[in-house]
């Protein structure tokens, strides 16, 4: 196997292993990246509507006390708050959701479609559990979506969901009196729901991972092609021709040409033993002639 061979071997390995070791190593960090932003992003929008939902009993609530008496102000409500706020949201980034997902809603837009009553149902089986995060495919393309427990802590809370008997009269005249009752106190009866696209931001990751491993794959090459020339200009062909020297010497043609030699490397040293070898030959092959003149 000659030296070009054997070299090239080597190196297309460690560069088979090295762009596979790295390209698995680069991909699951890009990935693992992606969806840390999509996450922080989908706790960003929970804790937006958390805050929403807070403002609206510590400011709007109190304001609306006198007027709620006649009749029903949603407005006061912290999840009809959530939901509009979430809505003005959608009109700009229709693909994120916020939902107040429940089993049995006071208001039907509420009501947890299959795929929320599962999130439901789970944080029901396990009560101590504060989040839950998962991906899912949705229509417009793959989600992650990030769930919080709506358990009933409050006993105030009983007052409009416990029994319509219990409910003001406003809250039944505005969304009737067959759902959004029987709720309990420390039962959990839905969960709060944010769903963020994926798609965008694994899309960025994919092709910061493909710029990534092209300019690898460049290097690599760059590298491959320097070391050939290198390999040849420096080695191989110094060697071939002193070899090729050596053939004719070995074969009695002691008037070949010295070899041209130039730099202080390795290579150079040995063409100028190889030089001295062959004048020293020389000379002792002219000295037998001449003796046996
Ligand atoms: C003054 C009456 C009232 C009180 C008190 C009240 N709610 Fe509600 N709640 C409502 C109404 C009305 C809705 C429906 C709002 C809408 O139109 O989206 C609602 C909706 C909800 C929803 C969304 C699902 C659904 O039923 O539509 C959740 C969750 C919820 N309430 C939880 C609570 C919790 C927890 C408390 C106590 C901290 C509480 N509520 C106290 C009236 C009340």
């Amino acid at each position: 196997m000659g030296l070009r061979l054997k070299f090239n071997l080597i190196l297309i390995l460690i560069t088979i292993v090295g762009l596979a070791a790295s390209g698995y190593a680069s991909n699951k960090l890009l990935q693992n990246n992606a969806r840390e932003e999509v996450l922080n992003m989908a706790r960003m929008m929970m804790e937006s509507a958390i805050a929403v939902r807070s403002y609206t009993v510590s400011e709007v609530r109190p304001l609306m006390k006198v007027q709620q008496r006649r009749k029903f102000i949603a407005q006061t409500v912290p999840a009809y708050a959530a939901n509009q706020y979430i809505k003005k949201l959608q009109e700009t980034h229709p693909e994120y959701s916020y939902k107040e997902a429940t089993l049995n809603p006071t208001n039907p837009a509420n009501r947890a479609t299959e795929w929320e009553a599962d999130v439901v149902s789970w944080f029901r089986a396990n009560k101590d559990e504060k989040e839950l995060i998962g991906e899912r495919m949705s229509p417009t393309g793959p989600q992650l979506y990030f769930g919080r427990p709506i358990t009933i802590t409050n006993p105030n809370c009983l007052a409009c969901h416990s029994t319509p008997a219990a409910a003001p009269q406003t809250l039944i005249d505005s969304y009737g009196s067959s759902n959004g009752f029987g709720w309990k106190l420390n039962e959990t009866v839905g969960a709060q729901i944010v769903a963020v696209p994926m798609e965008l931001t694994l899309e960025r990751a994919a092709n910061t991972f493909q710029t990534f491993m092209l300019a690898l794959v460049g290097i690599f090459l760059a590298v491959a092609v320097v070391l050939n020339l290198m390999l040849h200009y420096i080695v191989i062909k110094p060697v071939r021709v002193m070899s090729g020297a050596a053939d004719k010497i070995s074969l009695g043609d002691l008037d070949v040409e010295e070899i041209k030699v130039s730099g202080s490397d390795e290579i150079g040293l040995l063409g100028r033993s190889f030089n001295r070898m062959h004048r020293s030959l020389s000379n002792a092959v002219q000295l037998l002639d001449e003796t046996d003149d």
